[in-house]
């Protein structure tokens, strides 16, 4: 009934660390990514070459994705949102180049402050130059269950954001929950449409936790064959131009729940708890994960 092996996609040094109030220093950064490519996790995503104005906490993005002690065979992803952050991405040798965008027109203002139309000719400029270097690139689509500002989503927009996408030349497409309103029955609706017209092995679901459905929702998209999840070291995390948007399924939890159902991640699950630790420390507050929460109080 379950697929037998799982990717987890950690996305909590960017998706976690942009929304951090307070900078987290580039050495702790840098060992916590250094931690969690000990943990046996394939793909990091690290941090993002967006414009240091906008997401002012990772404006070490350089120094950070050079600092690391890359461990072989680990993937490590930056996100980037146009030209410039291209070069930058580029020059730090960063070995996947994540464009994103939203399916809702004002969360894509409000995100990149591009209209949809405007922002597919960048991005299919970003994914080719990316392709012609010889790198990987992933693409997110954002609010697909629900936009801050806009509500529902239109199913079509969201086929239309996707197939453009798989058109410009990516070869990962990550379905953000941004704001973490979808519940299984959505997801399963979703679903059923994405995997008539894509294969399982190029999607991968990026629920937040805003609301609690995101382990649910992880459990409904396994039984429909997907096998691919990003997720985020404690909890961490949520989109800063997403009103209200926490943070992402907690990999410390994805963990807890994958290996007891006998699933495979290739995660050592007490590396990945210490490296959870760590971040929560140099925090300063509880992090939502549970498992983490449960580890510490026993
Ligand atoms: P803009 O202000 O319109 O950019 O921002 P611009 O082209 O007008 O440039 C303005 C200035 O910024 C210029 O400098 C540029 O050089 C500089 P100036 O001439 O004034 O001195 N600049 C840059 N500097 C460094 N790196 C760059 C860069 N770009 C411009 N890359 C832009 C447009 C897209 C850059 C901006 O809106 C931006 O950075 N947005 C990113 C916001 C962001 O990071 N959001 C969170 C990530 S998305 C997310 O969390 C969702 C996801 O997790 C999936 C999900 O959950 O759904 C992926
Ligand atoms: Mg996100």
């Amino acid at each position: 009934k379950w697929p037998k092996n799982i990717t987890i996609k950690e996305v909590g040094p960017r998706d976690g660390l942009q929304n951090e109030k307070d900078f987290i220093s580039t050495e702790d950064k840098i060992s916590l990514i250094n931690q969690l490519s000990a943990s046996g996790l394939k793909s990091i995503e690290i941090t993002s070459f967006v414009n240091p104005k906008w997401i002012p906490t990772l404006s070490d993005a350089t120094a950070v994705a050079t600092g690391i002690t890359k461990v072989p065979g680990v993937t490590y992803t930056a996100l980037v949102p146009n030209q410039k952050g291209l070069e930058r991405a580029f020059e730090a040798n960063v070995d996947e180049v994540a464009v994103f965008m939203s399916t809702s027109e004002t969360h894509n203002l409000k995100n990149i402050n591009k209209s949809i139309s405007d922002t597919f000719p960048i991005l299919r400029n970003l994914v080719q130059k990316t392709l012609a270097v010889g790198k990987p690139s992933r693409g997110y689509v954002s609010t697909v269950f629900g936009c801050p500002y806009e509500g529902p989503i239109d199913i079509n927009e969201v086929i239309r954001v996707s197939e453009t996408l798989f058109e410009m030349g990516i070869n990962e497409l990550s379905l953000g929950d941004t704001i973490g309103v979808a519940n299984p029955k959505q997801v399963q609706e979703l679903l059923e449409v994405f995997l008539k017209r894509f294969p399982a092995d190029k999607l991968a679901m990026h629920f937040h936790d805003t609301r609690g459905t995101a382990l649910a929702n992880v459990l409904v998209s396994l039984e429909m064959g997907i096998t691919t999840f990003d997720s985020s070291i404690g909890g961490l995390g949520g989109c800063p131009y997403a009103p209200g948007a926490s943070g992402n399924v907690a990999t410390d939890d994805l963990l807890y729940m994958l290996h007891g159902m006998e699933i495979h991640t290739g995660v050592d699950q007490k590396k990945l708890l210490s490296a959870s630790q760590f971040i929560q420390k140099k925090i300063g507050r509880p992090l939502p994960s549970k498992s983490l929460q449960a580890s510490t109080s026993q």
